[in-house]
């Protein structure tokens, strides 16, 4: 059995553009500091790679992973970093980017463990947020685009690891839902 992607859900074009105008708000936000950019692998790093060449403010980069355990496309709840960054939060302006926010448990558990470390302010920008299926109460700084369900795939978002490379954001209808175990 193959999975079908079965419709375009956003365009290169629609993504480039909502890209720019996000950066735009950034840097006119964080105008005169520098950005300590930390993408959540590994998911973000397409959309992250093409946010951070469209701002005007300087901005140091470092990745965080973590990984939940749960089936097929949901998360449990139970989270855990499995890469943590490696410059220094303390006195930093953080802007954690994410692909995108389902249940919220993974960022709330990113954001905590951040925040202990005394940055100098911590915001999310993330591309996609599924607003309706939050398990916490969490709103992301900077989104993109909003969806109401569906799993979504290309432009960094992956099913089983396939389809990142994808330009384009579609809709995908999995042949079998396996299980995933890290977070993308
Ligand atoms: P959360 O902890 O439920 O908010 O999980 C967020 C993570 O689940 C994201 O960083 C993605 O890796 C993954 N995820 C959630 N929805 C989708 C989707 O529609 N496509 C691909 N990955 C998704
Ligand atoms: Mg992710």
């Amino acid at each position: 059995m193959v999975d079908v992607l079965k419709k375009v859900f956003l365009t290169p074009p629609e993504i480039s553009g909502r890209v720019r105008e996000m950066a735009d708000e950034i840097s006119r936000d964080y105008a005169g500091r520098e950005i300590l950019v930390i993408g959540v692998l590994k998911g973000a790093f397409v959309f992250m790679a093409d946010l951070i060449r469209a701002l005007s403010v300087p901005c140091r980069t470092d990745f965080i992973r973590a990984a939940s355990y749960g089936a097929g496309t949901e998360s449990s709840g139970a989270i855990v970093i499995t890469k943590d960054v490696e410059l220094p939060v303390e006195g930093r302006d953080v802007l954690i980017v994410e692909d995108i926010v389902d249940s919220g448990l993974t960022l709330l558990h990113i954001m905590d463990t951040l925040k202990s470390r005394n940055p100098r302010s911590i915001k999310v920008c993330t591309f996609l947020d599924k607003r309706k299926r939050r398990k916490v109460h969490f709103e992301a700084d900077y989104v993109g685009f909003t969806m109401d369900d569906g799993f979504i795939v290309g432009y960094g978002l992956d099913f089983n690891e396939q389809y990142r490379f994808l330009p384009a954001v579609y809709v995908l209808e999995p042949a079998s839902a396996c299980a995933q175990e890290e977070n993308g």
